[in-house]
C-alpha cells in the first residue's frame, strides 16, 4: 500500500473513530475497559498474550476514550499500519541481495510478501465491514490474515530454513487476536465476565 492510500484511509479511520466516540457512556472513560478486554480475552484465547494486548491498545491514545467496538477498530487499524511497514520490510530484504544465493528463502519471502499485501487489502475491506457491521466478514477477513502469518512461517520451516518474519508475524497474528477476541467472541464467551 502507499503512503497516500494508508494516509487517506487514516483518515477515514478517525472519522470512524470520532462516530464511535459519540457511543461511549460515561462508564468507559476511565480506561480500564483496555486491561478488562485484554484480561477475558487472554483468558477466552490462550494464543492471545495480556501484555502485548495492554500494550498495543494503549500506544494510540484513543483507545481510552472508546467503547469495545472502537478498541476492535483501533486493533485493526495497528494491524494495518502494521502489515504495510512489514511490506517495506520484506521489499528491503528481497532487494538487499542477502538473500540472492539462498533460492528457497527467497521464494519464501515472496511468498510472505504476497501473504501480506493480501492481507493489508483484507484489513482494509474489514474496516469498511466493521463499519457497516458486517462482523462475521469481518472475522473471516482477520482470521484469514492470521493463518497467512502461519503459512509465512510454515513455508520457512519447511525449507529447513529460519524465518526472519517472526517478530512481524507473531505481531500481526496477535493484532488480528486482539480483534477477533472482540469481534467474534465479544467476550460473551466467558460468563460473568462480559465487559460490553
Ligand atoms: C507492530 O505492532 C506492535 C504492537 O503494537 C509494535 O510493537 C510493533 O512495533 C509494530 N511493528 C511495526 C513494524 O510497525
Ligand atoms: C456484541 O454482541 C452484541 C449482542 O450479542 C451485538 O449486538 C453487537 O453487535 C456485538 N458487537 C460487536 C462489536 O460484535
Amino acid at each position: 500500500m502507499t503512503n497516500s492510500h494508508l494516509n487517506s484511509f487514516l483518515r477515514l479511520l478517525m472519522v470512524a473513530l470520532l462516530a464511535t466516540h459519540r457511543t461511549v457512556t460515561s462508564s468507559s472513560s476511565s480506561g480500564d475497559d483496555i486491561t478488562g478486554t485484554c484480561r477475558v480475552c487472554a483468558r477466552a484465547t490462550p494464543s492471545l498474550s495480556y501484555k502485548f494486548c495492554v500494550s498495543s491498545l494503549r500506544s494510540v491514545p484513543a483507545s481510552r476514550h472508546v467503547d469495545l467496538r472502537g478498541l476492535a477498530l483501533i486493533s485493526i487499524e495497528l494491524a494495518i499500519v502494521n502489515a504495510s511497514e512489514t511490506i517495506s520490510t520484506v521489499e528491503g530484504m528481497i532487494n538487499q541481495g542477502s538473500y540472492d544465493q539462498d533460492p528457497v528463502a527467497m521464494s519464501c519471502l515472496k511468498e510472505c510478501l504476497g501473504g501480506y499485501e493480501d492481507a493489508t487489502d483484507a484489513l482494509l475491506r474489514g474496516v469498511g465491514d466493521f463499519t457497516a457491521g458486517k462482523y462475521t466478514l469481518v472475522g473471516e477477513s482477520v482470521s484469514g490474515v492470521m493463518d497467512m502469518c502461519k503459512k509465512c512461517e510454515g513455508g520457512f520451516e519447511k525449507g529447513g530454513k529460519i524465518c526472519p518474519l517472526k517478530e512481524e508475524n507473531y505481531d500481526l497474528f496477535q493484532l488480528c487476536n486482539i480483534a477477533l477476541c472482540i469481534i467474534v467472541g465479544n467476550l460473551s464467551s466467558v460468563p460473568g465476565e462480559s465487559v460490553v
